[in-house]
């Protein structure tokens, strides 16, 4: 049985960084307890699509060539295009009208290639994020990133956003005198504002403000001013219901600071902010998620927390496979 008395979310994911897949390149993930193949077709545009071709069941991802706007399979050569459709068999007269692959709606923005997951194939609902700063002249031009396989589920994660008193606990910040959360349609919108120091930069003590954004279970982005004013995105990537792929992406402004020190600072700053996601990996991987937490007046807005995050599940038994 599962650590978790949800099922997966729907909503959007991050499933790579754009720039791991070039034009004319496929890579066989496993994202939401399925097999997925990604593609790149000569358009540029990306693709998700179920990994089993329905002829004989060869993984699409494993072997399988980019032709020009589709993927054709290892096995017996048949081709797919992005929308799942089967384009050609090779030797055949008339194409079986079945053969198509479950197609993933996908979003490439910022440097991500997002896809939407519902378990009932149901379309998307809202949009992922836009990050205007993601390329804009005076900030780094990739995402510093990081990336972990982390045991636990993204409603976790995302909880720990609204859950003050372990800011203190955790990640040795001062408990944020100033915080504000809103839970508006599919959104979290939070803000807090706290001192922390950042180890990777020799202890410097840091004011910084957050402004963070949650669209979704899948997927938060963040601004954070201190020292330095940075964006960051964080995936939070179903692999199945009892672990996800954590991605981490950082970008910061120049402000003024020559390449080689831009380059210095930036990478022991996004170093010192990517310690402090692992910092709740041990509590996350080994807690026990309680439908009925005993609460206290100083926490967080955990209920009103839980009560947003349950608009993202349909009842498990209405979910097709
Ligand atoms: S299994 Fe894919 S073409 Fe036969
Ligand atoms: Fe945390």
């Amino acid at each position: 049985m599962s650590r978790f008395p949800f099922g997966l979310p729907f909503g959007w994911y991050p499933v790579a960084w754009s720039r791991e897949l070039a034009v004319g390149e496929a890579l066989a993930r496993r994202y939401f307890a399925r097999d997925l193949l990604l593609f790149r077709g000569e358009s540029g545009e990306a693709h998700v699509l179920d990994a089993y071709c329905p002829h004989l069941g060869a993984h699409l991802g494993v072997g399988g060539r980019v032709v020009g706007d589709t993927i054709q399979c290892p096995f017996h050569g048949w081709r797919f295009g992005g929308d799942g459709a089967c384009v050609e068999v090779p030797y055949a007269k008339r194409r079986p009208q079945a053969a198509r692959v479950g197609a993933y709606p996908t979003r490439e923005s910022a440097g991500v290639l997002w896809a939407w997951y519902h378990p009932e194939r149901v379309e998307p609902a809202f949009e992922p994020p836009e990050i205007a700063e993601f390329g804009a002249p005076d900030w780094t031009p990739e995402w510093t990133a990081y990336d972990w396989t982390v045991k636990t589920h993204p409603q976790e994660v995302a909880e720990n956003s609204v859950d003050w008193p372990h800011f203190h606990e955790v990640h040795l910040m001062d408990p944020p005198p100033e915080r504000d959360v809103r839970f508006v349609g599919h959104e979290i919108l939070w803000e807090a504002a706290t001192r922390k120091s950042v180890t990777t930069l020799d202890g410097a003590s840091d004011e910084i403000r957050v402004i963070g954004r949650n669209p979704g279970l899948g997927s938060s982005y963040v601004r954070y001013t201190g020292m330095g004013e940075t964006v960051i995105v964080m995936g939070m990537t179903p692999i199945d219901e009892a672990s996800l792929h954590m991605r981490f992406g950082v970008i910061g402004k120049r402000d003024g600071r020559s390449e080689e020190e831009m380059t210095r600072f930036h990478q022991a700053y996004a170093d010192d902010m990517a310690a402090a996601v692992e910092q709740d990996f041990p509590i996350w991987e080994n807690k026990a998620y309680l439908p009925q937490p005993r609460l206290c007046d100083g926490d967080g807005p955990v209920p009103e927390f839980r009560r947003w995050a349950a608009q993202f599940y349909v009842p498990e038994s209405s979910q097709a496979r």
